[in-house]
């Protein structure tokens, strides 16, 4: 190709028991959009750190418009034109959003002092070419900013000048679809303007509407180079995960048992006058737009955040649970969203992270038993199919997709009674979503109340008894799993629905 862009030769990466990327070739020409698609632990972000000089390869040439940039440090691609947008991008609190878009690398410096203005005029600018002036403020500092600002900030930094190719990371798992739709306006004025753009997602919807090119990686190998035009979401489900993948997960009508919680007019500075319950055996949906509270719900039911007013009972009893500490001894659990920063002990264990809830089950006189926590934690570790080459292995080292598995597998292992999932399966595979919703669906059948925050309204209306809505502070009446159909919870989230 002679429009090429990036092109990437018989690449190899390998981490202690693990080949991460296995003689890898591919190539992205100017304008166009590059789909990296793959099973969680596939190689995808090792891929996108190579190129970004965060990690060193072991074989193979990468040349950027023509420049070998083999070996680069992180300042060393940058400067070369290739930038990573994270999927979960670091922004300093308090600093402006105009220095957080400048961290690091000041446009231009006078006797050692940042030319403020000159970078307040970069930003401007930037924002105005691209269409985002209307959504962020340059002078409000980082702490202000909401999950999408962040990630335009994380955006404007890798398209300051000298750019060529720019990669996303799972962009869109915090967006709303309006953002969502705003992005892909981005991407192709960034097409237009003769960009190399790769794009890693584990929804395949979005991959069919953006890419040109759909790349397949499986184990680190190339399984699939394919025309997205000429291709379906089914034929690369299928170069993914090496099979023939079984969907319509269809839940089966449960019987619901004993209320296990119960909230009866919940206030906080997030909420107004929230009650609902859920039974044994139940798992109760929360729908809503990104931002609408549900998550700060979990975190006051689970005693990390207060209320002002209102009640909760935990079997018919009225509780006042004042931390997570308590929770886990009231027997409630919580996998939350934010698993980098809440879920997880990254420099600890896979077995450590997991057994973390039943610590006190396994110590005996104060010591732990390293054979129980195996027996606890082995078999879950396997039936999630997390992809680790030990249970000893660092969180930290594991993909994304395999973290979030760990923070599951934690709350399998304790059992509570009530379990809250926050977006269980974001950045997770296609093919473990069915085995992780297969998982939660036994473990309503064995009793448990589950409590669902999810945005993904497929997953909802597949696994929940009853659905919910929050919007604006305030919860719908609960909709039952036979009327719930996607127009009415929608049109409940934006605020344009019936009062229920
Ligand atoms: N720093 C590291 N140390 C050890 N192993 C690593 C490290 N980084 C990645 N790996 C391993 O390399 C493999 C590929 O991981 P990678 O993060 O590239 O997967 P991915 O395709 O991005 O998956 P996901 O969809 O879950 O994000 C995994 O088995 C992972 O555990
Ligand atoms: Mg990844």
């Amino acid at each position: 190709m002679k429009n090429t862009i990036l092109d990437i030769k018989s690449v190899g990466k390998s981490f202690p028991g693990v080949r991460a990327l296995q003689n890898l070739s591919m190539a992205v020409a100017r304008g166009e959009v590059v789909a990296f698609v793959g099973e969680n632990g596939a190689g995808k972000s090792t891929l996108l750190k190579i190129l970004s000089g965060d990690y060193q390869l072991d074989q193979g040439q990468i040349l950027l418009d023509g420049a070998d940039v083999l070996h680069a440090s992180p300042l060393a691609a940058r400067n070369a034109g290739f930038r990573l947008v994270r999927q979960e991008p670091e922004i300093v609190p308090d600093i402006s959003v105009a220095e957080n878009i400048f961290v690091g690398e000041y446009p231009s410096r006078s006797f050692g002092r940042v030319d403020v203005n000159a970078m307040r005029a970069e930003v401007i600018a930037l924002l105005q070419r691209y269409g985002f002036s209307d959504l962020i403020d340059i002078s409000a500092t980082g702490r202000s900013l909401s999950p999408a600002q962040m990630h335009v900030v994380e955006i404007m930094r890798a398209l300051k000048p000298g750019v060529k190719v720019v990669a996303f990371d799972e962009p869109t798992s915090s967006l709303t679809s309006d953002e969502v739709a705003r992005l892909f306006d981005l991407i192709r004025k960034l097409k237009a303007e003769g960009l190399g753009i790769i794009y890693v997602s584990h929804r395949l919807q979005e991959v069919m509407a953006i890419s040109d090119r759909v790349i397949v990686l499986k184990d680190g190998q190339k399984t699939g180079d394919l025309t997205t035009a000429d291709t379906t979401e089914d034929a690369i489900v299928r170069l993914m995960v090496g099979r023939e993948m079984i969907y319509g997960f269809k839940r089966e009508a449960t019987t619901r048992d004993d209320v296990v919680l119960e909230v009866e007019g919940l206030s906080s500075p997030w909420h107004r006058d929230i009650s609902f319950n859920i039974r044994a055996g139940e798992i109760l949906g929360f729908a809503g737009l990104v931002g609408a509270g549900r998550t700060e719900l979990a975190k006051v039911i689970f005693g990390e955040y207060r209320r002002f007013g209102g009640k909760i009972a935990l079997f018919g009893q009225e509780r006042d649970i004042r931390s997570p500490a308590e929770a886990i001894r009231a027997d409630i659990g919580f996998a939350p969203e934010n698993r980098k920063a809440e879920g997880l002990i990254l420099g600890r264990s896979v077995i450590d992270n997991a057994a973390m809830a039943v610590y006190t089950r396994l110590a005996r006189w104060g010591m732990l038993r390293i054979g129980q926590m195996v027996d606890a934690v082995g078999p879950v570790i396997r039936q999630l199919e997390v992809k680790t080459p030990s249970l000893w292995q660092e969180v930290g080292k594991l993909s994304g997709g395999n973290q979030q598995k760990v923070v599951l597998a934690r709350w399998l292992v304790a059992g509570p009674r009530l379990l809250i999932l926050d977006e269980p399966t974001r950045a997770v595979d296609v093919g473990a979503k069915a085995e992780i919703y297969r998982l939660i669906d036994r473990l309503a059948k064995d009793g448990m109340a589950i409590m669902l925050i999810s945005s993904e309204m497929p997953e909802l209306l597949a696994l929940s008894d009853r659905i919910v809505v929050m919007h604006g502070g305030r919860l719908s009446h609960p909709i039952e799993k036979q009327d719930a159909t996607e127009e009415a919870i929608v049109a409940l989230a934006i605020g344009t629905g019936a009062a229920a």
